[in-house]
Order: structure tokens, then sequence, then C-alpha cells
């Protein structure tokens, strides 16, 4: 059965309090590609190659050719109507966090405050030896005269503050992100395939702990069945659609 705006409206009113998570799939219309659709990343880019933290430390010359890409289009992008629905949702109290694997700020600078970036961002770069954090402007700047940032303390080379494949997620963020799902009345799933763990079991979290899970992803994911709402469409008018209903 086909779900509408208005189901999903119902449930949102009716299931608080309501946690947002959200993948690729929200940014797309911000010109940001997502990993898994046919133009996706990993159909250009072999994520063994250029996300996996083996890689990095093997060749973190082309991790950040890969990177530098990826920032000029990161910081290029805008929030869309997609992220200024949630911001506005949480602004009249019915959006109580968003939970993003996204690492492009875009929901801060929508004007959500409680975002939670369990898969980091490119708002920083690490040095893996010395601890020494350096925020992206620097990073940018340090790119223009060398393939891979040096460390400014010891000069080894940074690393992105994003979770790359065979690494431990931010355990604050992670922990953070648990802590939402189960008390959550509402898991508002939006432009995620829901593949990568452990971030996908979000789901399980909220539905155990008694709460509903609604979906709004353009094509399936393996959770669909678990959903109570399910909207296949595009994030950006579904969410300001949602939000209109909401008023
Ligand atoms: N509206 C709705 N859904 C969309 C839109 C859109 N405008 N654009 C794309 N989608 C859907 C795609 O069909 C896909 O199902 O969003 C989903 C995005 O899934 P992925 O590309 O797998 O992105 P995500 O779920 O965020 O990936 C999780 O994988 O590679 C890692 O660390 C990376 O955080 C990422 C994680
Ligand atoms: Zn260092």
């Amino acid at each position: 059965m086909a779900h509408t705006v208005s189901d999903l409206a119902a449930l949102v009113r009716e299931r608080q309090p309501c946690v947002v998570l959200t993948g690729a799939g929200i940014s797309t219309e911000s010109g940001v590609p997502d990993f898994r659709s046919p133009s996706g990343i990993w159909a250009k880019y072999d994520p063994m190659e250029y996300a996996t933290i083996t890689a990095f430390r093997r060749d973190p010359v082309k991790v950040w050719e890969f990177y530098a890409l990826r920032f000029e289009l990161l910081t290029a992008a805008e929030p869309n109507p997609g992220h200024l629905a949630l911001a506005e949702l949480e602004r009249r109290g019915l959006v109580t966090a968003v939970v993003t694997q996204n690492i492009d700020g875009l929901h801060t600078r929508a004007g959500s405050h409680a975002v939670v970036e369990v898969h980091g961002s490119i708002r920083s770069a690490s040095c893996l030896d010395c601890g020494e954090r350096v925020p992206l402007e620097e990073v940018i700047a340090a790119l223009r005269d060398s393939p891979a940032p040096p460390c400014p303390q010891c000069g080894a080379v940074l690393k992105p503050d994003v979770v790359m494949f065979g690494e431990l997620l931010p355990a604050l963020a992670i922990d953070r992100a648990i802590e939402l799902a189960r008390l959550a009345g509402l898991l508002l799933v939006v432009g995620s395939s829901l593949e990568v763990h452990p971030v996908a079991g979000l789901t399980g979290e909220t539905v155990s702990a008694g709460g509903a899970l609604a979906i709004v992803n353009r094509g399936q994911t393996p959770f669909d069945r678990l959903a109570s709402v399910r909207i296949d469409g595009g994030a950006g008018a579904t969410l300001s659609a949602l939000a209109e209903a909401l008023a």
C-alpha cells in the first residue's frame, strides 16, 4: 500500500519524539552525488581503494586526491529544501534531532541545531601521529601546495575527520545516536540505502524499544518491511510537503 505525506504527518504528530536519520540521498538535490545510486560515487571510485583506513595508510596521496575533489563539491553545495524543512520542523519542536551519515555539514548550515554526525565531517582533518586537529580552511590552503596536507606540528600526513571503512565511529556520536534511536517514538529515515552498519542498526534500536519507523527514500532498503510508513519519493519535495502538512 503506497503511503502519502499525510500518513507520514499523522505519524510525526502521534509518535513524538521524532528523530530523523539522514543519508546521502538528502544532499543529492544540493548537487552532492550519493554513493550507491547508479550515478553514485562508488560507481566511479572503488571504496576499497579510496574509503578504507588501510587504503589511506597505504597511499594517503591517492586518498587525498579523492577527498580534494569531494571537498570542492561539498564546500560549493548549499542546503536544499529537504535540509531546510528539517530545520523548520526542529524549530516547531516536531523533530528532536537529526542523526546524519553525511559529512557535508548541510544540516547545520540549514539551521538545524541538534545534529549528530556519526560519520564525522569535512570540517577538520587530524594527525594520526600527534593528534593535531586542523580546520578545513587550512587543509584546503595546504592542498594547494601539496597533494597530501602535512601536520603543522609533526609533519605527518593529516587524515580527514571522516569515518573510513575499517575505522570505529566517533564514540560520543554513535552513543548519542543510539540513545536518540531508543527514545524516539518515531525514527524517520531520509535518503539512505541503510546498507552500512552500525548506523543501519539504529532502525532496530527504535523498533525494539517500541518506536515506529518511517522511510522516505528513492528505492528499496533492507528495513522497508519494518516501516509503518514508506514513501518512495524525493527528499526535498516530500519533506517540504511534510512541513506544510504539519503547519
Ligand atoms: N530523494 C530521496 N532519496 C534519494 C535521493 C533524493 N533526492 N537521491 C538519492 N536517494 C536515495 C538513493 O536511491 C539511495 O537509496 O538515497 C539513498 C542513498 O544511499 P547511499 O548512496 O548508500 O548513501 P548512504 O545511505 O548515506 O550511505 C551510507 O556509506 O559509503 C558510506 O560513509 C558513506 O555515509 C555513507 C554510508
Ligand atoms: Zn602531527
